[in-house]
């Protein structure tokens, strides 16, 4: 496509929907179904509606705006997501769907016409930070997860993300699943190191690894820090602490502690309870399977050496996904012709596009993230590398749709 992206002006509405959850920092916190999620969301609507596009959103709060809004045909659908992580960064799921919508703009303003319609959309709950599991929205969208299981889940609290869609205006009428689209494509940043350190402008996405994740909750004994023998202790922080260090010995490619509650939470007591999440990946499966199983065999021995009741419960389990092989020539085929060095890569984050690879031919595109910084305030994408991948993905809507 000979017209390019107007980099400016989604480099000026990433701002303003950073703006929205804004923690001073540099981050944003927007997490899934909050207020700030709702304020992001009718931000996006209100852009959506001023470029003449149907806007649709589903039962699970999944949002899609379609060009020409009197398109019935399947579109070409790109687009990410807006919620974010508690410090998050400005860029994670933002970019995806703002790029979209400007590539729908550029194309809307070229006066091109296509032969099917271009749709962009924003999934709920990407993030799985407050819903679980992450990729919520994408995952009902493909038929993936029963409407009714998803608006009960619920989170910490224990509200759900029924009463949450229904509290803030997005429990649409479009229903789940949704019919498939032609293709889908999703920019995203990398969130990681290697496209920065290998010089590569553009990361043609191979497929997404294996994501399992467990919450455990250890039951011990709470005691007096002074008196209580060590040898006598039903200890679940000390439960908690060897787990943690086993998920680092046996993890398979990544693993991750990343929440640790101890209750009562105080200096001199034993801790009685422990609340810990084991994140695991891989792009093999059959690794994944294994370390899932050693850290089950390790966890119990732990658990009964101690003393302490240990209950699993699994948050999110989803298989490697490898892209449509023409998907992933395309991506590259096209990145090659706007000049751009190129590296190949599987995805070590979860994305939307994991989900829709189900159902549609799916492929992503990657840029840059700076010292390779996410789920972090600092994370950073030259507004360069931004308009890159927002170029890309023009090229690569229009050829679809053509
Ligand atoms: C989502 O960002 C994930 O990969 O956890
Ligand atoms: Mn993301
Ligand atoms: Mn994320």
């Amino acid at each position: 496509m000979p017209v390019k992206v107007d980099a400016q002006r989604l480099l000026r509405r990433l701002d303003e929907l950073g703006q929205i959850g804004d923690t001073g920092d540099g981050g944003v916190c927007r997490l899934a179904l909050t207020d700030e999620d709702k304020l992001g969301r009718d931000l996006l609507v209100t852009w959506m509606h001023d470029l003449g596009l149907r806007v649709d959103v589903d039962a699970v709060g999944n949002m899609c705006g379609t060009w020409p809004a009197g398109a019935t045909e399947a579109p070409v659908l790109c687009g990410s997501h807006l919620d974010t992580v508690r410090t998050g960064g400005r860029y994670d799921g933002n970019l995806g769907v703002l790029a979209g919508l400007e590539a729908i703009e550029t194309v809307i303003s070229s006066g091109a016409e296509l032969a099917r319609p271009l749709a962009v959309a924003s999934f709920t709950g990407e993030e799985g930070a407050r819903f679980a599991p992450d990729m919520l929205g994408s995952l009902v969208y493909v038929g993936g997860m029963p409407v009714e299981q998803a608006l009960s889940t619920v989170d910490r609290d224990g509200v759900s993300v029924g009463e949450e869609l229904a509290r803030i205006g997005y429990a649409g009428p479009m229903p789940c699943p949704a019919r498939p689209p032609h293709a889908y494509v999703e920019l995203h940043i990398e969130q990681g190191p290697v496209l920065e350190a290998e010089g590569a402008a553009i990361g043609v996405v191979t497929g997404v690894q294996g994501i399992s994740w467990t919450e455990l909750a250890i039951t011990g004994q709470a005691n007096h820090a002074g008196t209580t023998p060590m040898h006598l202790r039903h200890d679940a922080g000390y439960a908690a602490a060897a787990i943690a260090v086993a998920v680092r010995e046996l993890c398979p490619r990544v693993g991750t502690v990343g929440r640790l509650d101890l209750h009562p939470d105080l200096v001199n007591v034993v801790a009685a309870r422990a609340v810990m999440t084991v994140d695991l990946r891989d792009t093999d499966e059959a690794a994944l399977t294994a370390a899932e199983k050693a850290l089950g065999e390790r966890w119990a021995e732990i658990g009964l050496a101690e003393g302490c009741m240990i209950t699993a419960r699994r948050l999110a389990r989803f298989e490697p996904v490898g892209f449509d092989e023409a998907m992933v020539d395309l991506v590259e085929g096209v990145a090659h012709e706007h000049g751009h060095t190129t590296m190949r890569l599987p995805s070590g984050a979860g994305h939307d596009a994991q989900m829709l690879a189900r159902v549609c031919p799916t492929g992503m595109v990657f840029v840059p993230s700076a010292g390779g910084i996410s789920h972090n305030p600092a994370e950073h994408t030259s507004p360069e590398d931004i308009a890159n991948g927002a170029n890309v993905l023009l090229d690569l809507l229009v050829r679809l749709a053509q």
